[in-house]
């Protein structure tokens, strides 16, 4: 009789943990998707199992009871929150819910997965934070980018000091979805619903979190906000306000290594030619590495020679967490957001070891504390400083 071997991708003996979703929309079903192929993992010492969903509007919830393991189909998610058999909870709902949400669910015992931008504003951020504190949950925030390849190696040698004496920093997420003026409007392009942060609640925790990670939070920001188009159809025949801030530039400062360094955080939804493009770029006296999603298996490099040239390494799957997947072929969002909840569930189980870990609720907390300086900045039309 064979021995079976340590990659014969055996399923593991301890229990899963048990998860609830709650917002069955384009993120709840990413997820489901993810834990339904969580044999891909090689070497992730937990397994989660979706049990529960939860939508406010019934007909959200049809398209998971292909899902085998769901076995709780609800509307109000208190009576999710009330369910025994449940350890851990993803919330993906509208930014105006996430702080009753998220208190209702730290309050029900549950631990808590949530979502960007953890909160409508900076004090809602707070009060999360310190309420899974007090309560003592374990508590963190969706950002999946910095799981990718490429995104890895730039912030290892980010974060190994040999770039050198850091020149600038550029942390960049661009959408085009919103250039279309006959796009009707939905709750992410409306302050009571987005925030009004806008743009920056939107998009801007997946490029504030490598920068807070290195511990590079701003302490001053000149902000260039801009609203473009002030209405939208509202999808019945006339006309919704769009009040949220389109595009954000962030002209901060940050201090690294003991010295003042240009860190340029850019959030647009009306960025032309740009579809999901994250892109983080670190210039140093010595060395220098860029990554964007544009090239996915690119990792951009430089070394000071006297001939200014940039050198390109085609990344395989490098991911944190082995696969089965062949290690030449292309990671994409799929892949990094699976990545992402095991570094969520292995951290969980104080398991991560060295690997990279998910945002946490400081970050969260720091990464509005940047937004609400760009607004005092845009309002004031002056550089704002952050304590
Ligand atoms: N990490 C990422 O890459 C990423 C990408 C997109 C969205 N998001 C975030 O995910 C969250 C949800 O965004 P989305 O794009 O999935 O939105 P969505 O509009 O597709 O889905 C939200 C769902 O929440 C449901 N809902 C509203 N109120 C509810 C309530 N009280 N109880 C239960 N369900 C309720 C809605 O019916 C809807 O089905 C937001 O915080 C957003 O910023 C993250």
């Amino acid at each position: 009789m064979s021995t079976p071997t340590a990659t014969a991708a055996a399923p593991s003996p301890a229990a899963p943990v048990r998860i609830a979703v709650i917002g069955a929309g384009l993120m709840g079903r990413e997820v489901a998707s993810a834990f339904g192929r969580w044999f891909a993992l090689l070497d992730c010492p937990v397994r989660p199992e979706l049990v529960a969903v939860c939508d406010a509007n019934a007909a959200a919830l049809d398209w998971f009871r292909q899902v085998p393991t769901v076995r709780h189909f609800d509307t109000d998610h208190r009576v999710l929150l009330a369910r025994p058999d449940v350890d851990a909870v993803y919330v993906a709902v509208p930014h105006h819910l996430h702080e009753s949400l998220y208190l209702d669910v730290l309050r029900a015992g549950k631990d808590l997965f949530a979502e960007k931008p953890f909160g409508l504003d900076l004090a809602a951020a707070r009060r999360i934070r310190d309420e899974a504190h007090k309560l003592g949950r374990f508590v963190r925030v969706s950002s999946e980018f910095p799981f990718l390849p490429g995104a890895q190696r730039a912030f290892q040698l980010a974060r190994s000091g040999a770039l050198g004496r850091l020149l600038e920093v550029r942390c960049a997420f661009l959408h085009s979805s919103d250039l279309d003026p006959t796009k009707p409007i939905n709750w992410k392009r409306q302050n009571k619903f987005c925030g009004e942060a806008g743009v920056m609640n939107d998009l801007g925790l997946h490029v504030a979190h490598l920068p807070l990670r290195l511990g590079w939070k701003p302490t001053s920001v000149y902000a260039q906000l801009q609203k473009i188009y002030p209405t939208r159809p509202d999808g019945k025949g006339g006309t919704a306000s769009c009040d949220t801030w389109d595009n954000a530039t962030l002209h901060t400062t940050a201090s690294i290594g003991g010295h003042p360094v240009l860190l340029t955080l850019e959030m647009k939804r009306l960025a032309p030619t740009e579809t999901n493009t994250w892109i983080f770029e670190v210039l140093g006296t010595d060395h220098g590495v860029r990554f964007s999603t544009k090239e996915p298996k690119t990792l951009w490099r430089y070394t000071r020679t006297p001939e200014q040239t940039w050198s390109k390494t085609d990344l395989g799957f490098g991911t944190p967490f082995k696969t089965i997947t062949g290690h030449i072929f292309e990671p994409g969002f799929p892949d990094i957001l699976q990545q992402m909840w095991a570094a969520f569930l292995a951290e969980r189980a104080g398991l991560l070891g060295d690997r990279f870990g998910c945002a946490t609720p400081d970050e969260a907390v720091a990464h509005h504390e940047i937004w609400a300086a760009a607004l005092a900045s845009h309002h004031e039309q002056k550089i704002a400083h952050l304590a």
